[in-house]
């Protein structure tokens, strides 16, 4: 195989590939609409590297899947072990040691409250088999009024048909609009909304209220709430007090809907514990995740759910019983990623030393605070974030191409920039993410 150079890759690339959330004609732009395609040769800890020798910090951990950095030793070698043993089987009818044990290490990092997993490839199927697995079972109990769903203005749970129901941006939704059942938006609990005298728990009360307002309009016929813990990210990094999770959990309870949490972007440490819920001291009755599961390196998604649930489709007819299924469903190289993704957690006190982490980021972050067009400057545990003002509609690609020149991926949502770095780090990394940060904004401000 020989290797190719950039110019080469990219050219073949834009031919045959269809890239992600793209408009691929903005690849061929010119000028400040333009957007660069990087190919990318190999990943090392926090860095990805091109064929012509240029490196990039990864300051958005690949789209928040990489956990450990890239080419990660460890993970390197379980997997290299696993594909000695058993690469693939399918999992009905079938089981395998790496999706047991993944299965009861996450039933115990819930306490237990939620001992039964659900594996899928990527986190818009966790979000359809929630919604699914929530239907279904009012269904199976005899509830069959309960079949409409909740969730929050802004939120993002993925971009299939039946995800895009509980997914409100207009920019994934609109163009599908006719084939997706949309579901009733609540209001958001986001911190930003805080009047003068307010306070992020007053606006969580203030949203609550109108959780309860809307639980009542529907008389009985919500079958789930859908919410993205403490941190809205696709929505840009939207923060929001814990108190909202918990009056949330009482609502749920007192109105008969389940609570699903899609842990998919913020759990696995990202917000500062383990599952973003339990900063709240509650439990949903489904819990989706993905994405730094498996440390970053492989398609794995899992919906973690109660006894109660479970039980609800354990019986002798087999229309009641939940027959979604994909190919890959616990792929045992997945799930061998997922357990030492588990094992690093553990073994290097990675919740702990974050902390610290999190603490130098926001410090390099802050001088930004006195810049006149920065607002909102956040963070919550691993992740960073702050507005920018301006009616630049070029704002975030001038921003990406501005840090990519200073060998940095930060890739901002309309106009909110944000950092969310692998959890290896280094501090001299942590530097250049907050020096570029500043410095990719003074570029892309400049000439609008
Ligand atoms: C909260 C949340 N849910 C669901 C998804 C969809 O995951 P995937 O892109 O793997 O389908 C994402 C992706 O960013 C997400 O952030």
């Amino acid at each position: 195989m020989t290797t190719p150079d950039n110019q080469t890759l990219l050219t073949r690339s834009l031919a045959a590939v269809w890239h992600p959330c793209t408009q691929m004609q903005h690849h061929a732009a010119h000028g400040a609409m333009s957007l660069p395609l990087i190919p990318i040769l190999r990943g090392e800890g926090a860095w990805l590297h091109d064929f012509d020798g240029n490196r990039y910090l990864d300051g958005i951990s690949s789209w928040w899947t990489n956990l450990f950095g890239h080419a990660n030793p460890r993970i390197n070698a379980a997997l290299k072990t696993q594909l000695e043993t058993l690469e693939h089987v399918m999992l009905a009818g079938f089981t395998h040691q790496p999706v047991v044990e993944l299965s009861e290490r996450l039933s115990d990092l819930t306490g237990g409250a939620l001992g039964h997993a659900f594996y899928a490839s990527d986190g818009a199927s966790a979000t359809e088999i929630a919604l699914k697995m929530s239907f279904h079972y009012w269904q199976n109990r005899g509830e069959p009024q309960k079949n409409r769903f909740l969730c929050l203005e802004g939120s993002y749970h993925g971009e299939t048909v039946g995800a895009l129901a509980v997914t409100d941006v207009a920019l994934f939704r609109d163009a599908y609009a006719p084939l997706v059942r949309q579901s009733a938006t609540v209001m958001s609990p986001d911190a930003r909304q805080a009047r003068s005298d307010e306070t992020a728990i007053d606006v969580a009360r203030r949203a609550a209220a109108a959780l309860e307002t809307r639980l009542q309009a529907e008389d009985g016929r919500i079958a789930a709430l859908i919410v993205e813990p403490l941190v809205q990210c696709a929505a840009g990094m939207v923060m929001y007090d814990p108190e909202y999770l918990r009056l949330a959990r009482a609502l749920c309870d007192r109105y008969g809907a389940h609570l699903i949490c899609d842990e998919i972007a913020v759990g696995c440490g990202r917000t500062g514990t383990f599952f973003a819920h339990e900063q709240a001291g509650i439990r949903p009755d489904l819990l989706c995740l993905s994405k730094g599961i498996s440390g970053g390196y492989l398609p794995l998604s899992i919906v973690l759910c109660r006894d109660e649930i479970y039980a609800a489709f354990y019986d002798a007819d087999i229309t009641r019983g939940f027959l979604h299924s994909h190919s890959y469903t616990g792929n045992p190289l997945a799930c061998r990623a997922a357990l030492t993704t588990l094992d690093i957690f553990k073994e290097d006190d990675v919740l702990a030393r974050n902390q610290i982490r999190a603490k130098k980021l926001r410090a390099a972050l802050e001088p930004l605070r006195q810049h006149p067009q920065v607002r909102h400057l956040r963070g919550q545990g691993m992740i960073l974030a702050f507005d920018v003002k301006t009616d630049d509609p070029a704002f975030s690609r001038r921003y990406y191409r501005a840090a990519l020149n200073r060998q940095t991926l930060l890739r901002p949502i309309g106009n909110t920039v944000y950092l969310m770095p692998p959890y290896m780090i280094e501090d001299a990394e942590i530097e250049q993410l907050g020096s570029v940060a500043q410095e990719a904004l003074a570029e892309a401000l400049t000439g609008c």
